[in-house]
């Protein structure tokens, strides 16, 4: 197997970081996901195509702080204490170096495409193993949503800011000779105003998520300047599309429609996002990684500003639903209003620009949960953090 294509993949659970590992798994690539199943990462997300039932779950080093996986039932056929399943996958506990090693180098010459790691990106012994065997890694882990990280701002330091760095003191550290992919995002420049922002526009974010996201973005470019690491950096802005956790705006609006009930808007809801269809991005993530040079940052832009009051009317009418579902809600505590980015430099550089057609890509995304009830029922029913969630945010709206 060609070095070259086997891929780390963090957050390959999540919902951009699953539609990317879907892509290269159809595109015969080899990826392993390096997930710590927080709320948002789902194991569904990407179970199809894990031909063994098998999790590695690395215990070695720092172990990873918030894994709070109960899992259901051990295997009898298994070592009592070594391994436990998991929604139908056993948890194999990797207890030393040597073992993490092994398995990869089984899985490396076998025809398997996935593997699975359970582990946490702030685990920087895991990944001094792990990294002599791949080429690139692709960072999407992160704690990624504004409202939880205003409710509390320390997972997203330590997932956020602190994984990120474990990533890069562990290429440091081990004379990695790779690519990193950094996927940061365009809240890094806080509210823009009158003109988009180009990557030389100046870093004022403005939440707990944005600063998170803009130390990690930071120390990545002082890597790259410092200690001489290949990285590149892209800056996404919002992303819609398929298997994305429901609390965030297109899947919250969509599902609660599906439901026929109230849709909580912040304030007034003319606040403007420049919205990016999933497939996009990844093409865009894939043309930095070959293309890219080191230490640059790439804006991936949407080129399609949308007042979120119009996304979720469009939403209702693909639905046939009434407006009359809408209810305006308290607002966002120190709510940017707008987000949009010039996405030239991309454009030149790596051949990218945006594809999709906002109103097709939504039809298509609305459609996906339409056919995926048990998919998000799951997250709703079941979800405890969710309900939690739902209920600690908009207890006083919806
Ligand atoms: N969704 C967007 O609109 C958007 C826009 C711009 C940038 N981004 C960035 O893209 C990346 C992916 O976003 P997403 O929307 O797919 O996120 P998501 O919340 O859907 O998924 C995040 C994934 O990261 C995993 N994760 C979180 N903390 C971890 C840790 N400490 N160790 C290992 N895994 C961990 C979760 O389990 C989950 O699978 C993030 O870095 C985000 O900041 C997202």
């Amino acid at each position: 197997m060609d070095r070259q294509k086997m891929t780390i993949v963090t957050g390959g659970c999540g919902f951009i970081g699953s539609n990317y590992v879907r892509q290269a798994i159809e595109k015969g690539e080899k990826v392993l996901v390096f997930d710590a199943l927080t709320y948002a990462g789902r194991i569904e997300n990407i179970q199809e195509h894990l031909s063994q039932k098998v999790i590695y779950q690395p215990v070695f080093g720092s172990l990873p702080r918030r894994l709070s996986i109960e899992c259901a039932e051990c295997s009898d056929s298994r070592p009592a204490g070594n391994d436990k399943s998991i929604e139908g996958l056993f948890v194999e506990k990797l207890f030393t170096t040597d073992q993490t090693e092994d398995v990869l180098t089984e899985w490396l010459e076998s025809e398997s495409q996935l593997l699975f790691l359970l582990a946490d990106v702030s685990n920087i012994e895991v990944w001094q193993t792990i990294l002599p065997y791949f080429q690139t890694v692709i960072h999407f882990a992160a704690e990624t949503h504004v409202d939880r990280s205003i409710l509390s701002a320390e997972p997203f330091i330590f997932s956020d800011v602190h994984g990120t760095f474990a990533i890069l003191d562990a290429i440091r550290k081990s004379s990695w000779k790779g690519r990193l992919l950094h996927v940061s995002t365009d809240e890094v420049y806080g509210e823009a105003k009158d003109e988009p922002f180009t990557e030389d526009s100046p870093l004022q974010p403005r939440n707990p998520y944005s600063v998170a996201k803009t130390s990690a973005d930071r120390m990545v470019a002082s890597f790259v300047h410092t200690y001489g690491i290949d990285a590149v950096i892209v800056r996404p802005s919002n992303n819609f599309g398929p298997h994305q956790y429901p609390e965030k705006l297109i899947p919250l609006m969509t599902i609660r429609a599906l439901l026929n009930q109230p849709l909580p808007i912040y304030g007034d809801g003319l606040q403007e996002r420049d919205w990016l269809f999933v497939k996009d991005s990844i093409a865009g993530v894939r043309a930095a990684v070959e293309k890219g040079r080191s230490g640059e940052v790439y804006n991936l832009g949407g080129g399609s500003p949308q007042k979120n009051i119009d996304v979720v009317k469009k939403i209702l009418s693909l639905i046939g639903r009434p407006e009359s579902l809408i209810k305006h809600v308290k607002d966002r505590p120190g709510h940017d209003r707008k987000y949009w980015l010039d996405f030239g430099k991309a454009e030149r550089e790596l051949g990218w620009k945006p594809e999709a057609d906002f109103d097709q890509a939504l039809e298509e995304t609305v459609n996906w949960y339409l056919a995926n009830k048990d998919w998000w029922k799951t997250v709703l029913e079941a979800d405890q953090e969710f309900k939690a969630f739902f209920q600690a945010w908009y207890q006083a709206g919806a």
